[in-house]
């Protein structure tokens, strides 16, 4: 099957088998086949953060469930919901925030499904999906057992989680449940959003329609042209080398994490270097309003892109000596197991 239309990025790339389950019971059914035949399984949410090789060798697997309930509430204004793994990020938000459930407003927009969101704990505008989450239910590939890991047991941190180091490969979330508030809480200190503080009865949907109107400001629609959002982290570097910036250039965008280490922009270190709106060799290229972002017209390859990202690494450790770490997975490196 072609997955050319089902990665953000618009790589051309096949997969020599390509299954849709959207029940817990068919998954595992189709698990124990793939096990038999031994072939890889690899699963496949929105595509919003990969970077496919054009042949995706076994089978690539994408849970649908897309039910969605309520659970218990944990005090009079915090309650649970249930959201399978299948369900479309930003469909959720919207449905979320306009039954007035505060909590993931500021993550409106993000592109992929609800399943990939804890994978790199989908952050945006002063949250983290981690903020929010009680529990992620998944199926085990290689057992077929179904775990349920609390929110500690994810390991959450700056785009990252458990999903992305001991787990990576060998699991497939199949719901997520959150924890969501009646209580106003909007989150309102990131530049763009703080005159919305001045607003008397805000509502969830009021924060999610001015983080959506934010973003599509500065960060291309993958439905205009192939990207994936961010294409570095943001790195975090020790304060000795924090230092070093600020005193050549004291104009660099810092964000505090702790004693040990700050954030410094990507996008800042990338534009400083003059390659935004870089265009680079088959129709990739650094989009012109957002320079951490990479873009794919449809005709180059996963190769192009690894090059043009190589040749920004670079660039960046070069002039700042500071190390650029790729947010996307690139599926041509994963382990076999
Ligand atoms: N900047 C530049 N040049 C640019 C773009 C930005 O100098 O071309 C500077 C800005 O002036 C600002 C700083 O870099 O001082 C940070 O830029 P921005 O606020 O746009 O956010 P970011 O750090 O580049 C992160 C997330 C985004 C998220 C935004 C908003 C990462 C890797 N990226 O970007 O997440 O939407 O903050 O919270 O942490 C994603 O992961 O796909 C993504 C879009």
């Amino acid at each position: 099957i072609d997955l050319a239309a089902r990665n953000t990025l618009r790589l051309p790339a096949r997969a020599q088998w390509w299954c849709e389950v959207d029940t817990i019971a068919s998954l595992r059914d189709t698990l124990a086949i793939a096990q038999s035949r031994q072939w890889r399984v690899r699963v496949l949410g929105g595509g919003s953060n990969v970077i496919l090789p054009s042949v995706v060798s076994g089978l690539v697997l994408r849970y649908t469930g897309q039910g969605c309930w309520f659970g218990e509430w944990l005090n009079e204004a915090d309650r649970l919901l249930h959201v399978e793994a299948g369900i479309d990020w930003h469909a959720l938000v919207l449905r979320c925030c306009d039954a007035g459930w505060w909590g993931i407003e500021n993550l409106a927009l993000i592109p992929g499904t609800t399943g990939a969101a804890p994978v790199q704990n989908i952050g945006a505008y002063g949250v983290e999906l981690s903020d929010v989450v009680h529990e992620v239910h998944l199926i085990e590939l290689e057992s077929g057992a179904y775990r349920i890991l609390s929110s500690a047991q994810c390991l959450f941190g700056y785009r990252d989680s458990i999903f992305k180091q001991a787990l990576a490969g060998q699991v497939v979330i199949v719901r997520v449940v959150l924890r969501l508030s009646r209580t106003p809480s909007p989150r309102l200190g990131y530049q763009g959003l703080t005159h919305l503080a001045e607003q008397a009865a805000l509502s969830p949907r009021t924060v999610a329609d001015a983080v959506t109107a934010l973003r599509r400001s500065k960060l291309p629609d993958p439905a205009d042209i192939g990207n994936a959002g961010s294409f570095f982290k943001n790195p975090i570097v020790s304060l000795d080398v924090i230092e070093r910036l600020k005193r050549d250039y004291p104009s660099i965008p810092i964000y505090p994490v702790d004693s040990a280490g700050a954030k410094v922009a990507a996008a800042w270190l990338i534009d400083q270097c003059g390659l935004k709106g870089l265009k680079w060799p088959e129709g990739v290229g650094i989009h012109d309003r957002q320079a951490l972002v990479l873009t794919h017209d449809g005709r180059g390859n996963a190769e192009d892109v690894l090059a043009l990202s190589d040749y920004i690494a670079e660039t960046v450790q070069g002039r700042f000596g500071v190390v650029l770490e790729r947010e996307p997975g690139f599926w041509g490196e994963l382990p076999a197991h």
